[in-house]
């Protein structure tokens, strides 16, 4: 049981996910307290202003402006960040941390890049730092990771991560959209932000890569080493013949142990439809996790959005509390000086099946060339889909096929070539596709 009860609370950042929490925090405080036998004292909301709060009638004695006032409160015990982006929330998580108050934050694209130095000031005050909110909103997964796959070493892990981009590509393989009209179907929901750039860039899902790569495997993940591939610049062609082959196309992030190294990268990517993954449709988030005594784990819920962001951010608080989080923050491998840098397999050397769009005058040999091409670097097909042409517009007749596992070192050099045929009209589309992973249980099984 925690020594501190009540236990004092500092939510900075009242935006969505911050309201909810304040909303969570006082409107179910009653069983909150018969959970845990701890009352959570809400004692002040900071930010610039309060428009939001206002509107949902969070109590107006605790809006503060004052960072510096609420930080030498001693009855303030946790700090809850949630202003998001890497430069002003940096300095609130450092001040409080070095003011003796425990962090709560969502921030991953801050722990991803600054984590292993937040830990370490958090270590030298003898504080904790939870992140569950961080990955994937309300789904447990880091708990997962640090806690009830304690007993496994990790192999691999897949992850569908950012809700706004699967709700888009949920809406092109559904109702046949152009990215540009799901992104704005997206951005009506209330799911993208004005600026979607860092969700379909990919940069989001690779933040919470690092984070759960580091968590999974105990390594310090060096972000600007992953590989990241939008959906930008998916076309509605490939989504649909994607489709005809038995494939469905989802943003994955991906960290594999390999002997060479972690494969890690975030993509978008061909699984086929029976793959675990591949009915994870609109916002909602899931994470594949392979463990060599468990086997295949999987992880399922909304990734983003007030309330479910809210529900992993009091889990922290209440690990706080109660004082298990202080235990594990101390236990885990997270500390610079106690994980070892991770080896990343270079990106040629990651391997994979692929598909290939390539576009291509109709006359006779094309095909030929393309295979002998293919060949020469070591690609061997699995399938090839060519379609009657409607007409030879000046973008060509597009040849579909697809490999057999092969290495991206091969296919880029492969695709070098291809594109500088003078039957090609424009740059080739290469899209991995993700085989279900295989689970291996090792041990006694009967
Ligand atoms: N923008 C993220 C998403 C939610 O769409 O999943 C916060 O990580």
């Amino acid at each position: 049981m925690s020594s501190q009860n009540p236990f004092g609370i500092a939510l900075v950042g009242c935006g969505t996910v911050g309201s909810a929490t304040a909303l969570l925090l006082t409107r179910d405080a009653e069983h909150l307290t018969q959970r845990t036998g701890i009352s959570f004292d809400l004692r002040y909301i900071v930010d610039r202003e309060f428009t939001r709060a206002k509107a949902l009638g969070l109590d107006e004695n605790l809006f503060e402006t004052r960072l510096e006032k609420v930080l030498a409160d001693p009855s303030v015990h946790v700090v809850i960040e949630l202003i998001g982006g890497t430069t002003v929330a940096r300095d609130i998580i450092e001040k409080a941390l070095r003011a003796g108050k425990h962090v709560v934050t969502a921030n991953k694209a801050l722990l991803a890049h600054h984590g292993a130095d937040l830990m370490a000031i958090a270590q030298a005050n003898n504080v904790a730092i939870s992140f569950e909110a961080s990955c994937a909103g309300g789904i447990p997964v880091i708990r997962a990771l640090y806690d009830g796959l304690i007993a496994n070493r990790i192999d691999a892990l897949y992850g569908i991560v950012n809700g706004t981009c699967n709700y888009i590509l949920t809406q092109m393989i559904q109702k046949g959209e152009s990215y540009e009209q799901a992104l704005r179907a997206a951005q009506s929901a209330g799911l993208a932000e004005a600026d979607p750039h860092l969700d379909v860039s990919g940069i989001d899902s690779a933040h919470k890569l690092a984070i759960l790569a580091a968590l999974a495997f105990d390594q310090r993940i060096d972000f600007e080493k992953i590989p990241v591939t939008g959906i930008d610049t998916l076309e509605l062609i490939d989504v649909t013949f994607g489709n005809e082959l038995g494939y469905v196309v989802k943003l994955l992030a991906i960290a594999k142990r390999t002997e060479k190294g972690l494969s890690l990268r975030v993509r978008p990517a061909f699984i086929t439809r029976e793959h675990p993954l591949a009915w994870v449709s609109g916002p909602f988030n899931a994470v594949s996790i392979y463990g060599h005594a468990v086997g295949h784990t999987m992880y399922y819920g909304r990734g983003a959005g007030g309330s479910p962001t809210a529900s992993a951010i009091v889990a922290d608080i209440v690990s706080l509390a109660l004082g298990t989080a202080q235990s594990s923050f101390q236990n885990l491998r997270v500390w610079p000086d106690r994980t070892i840098e991770a080896l990343h397999l270079p990106i040629d050397q990651i391997e994979s099946r692929y598909y290939v769009r390539v576009m291509v005058e109709d006359v006779p040999g094309v095909f030929a060339s393309l295979a002998t091409i293919l060949a020469n670097h070591s690609i061997s097909i699995s399938s090839v889909l060519q379609k009657e042409p409607e007409d030879d517009g000046p973008q060509g007749v597009p040849v579909v096929i697809t490999t057999h596992r092969a290495r991206e070192g091969n296919m880029l050099g492969a695709l070098r070539e291809i594109d500088a045929l003078d039957v090609v009209r424009r740059e080739s589309v290469c899209i991995g596709i993700i085989d279900e992973h295989e689970e291996t249980v090792e041990g006694v099984n009967a």
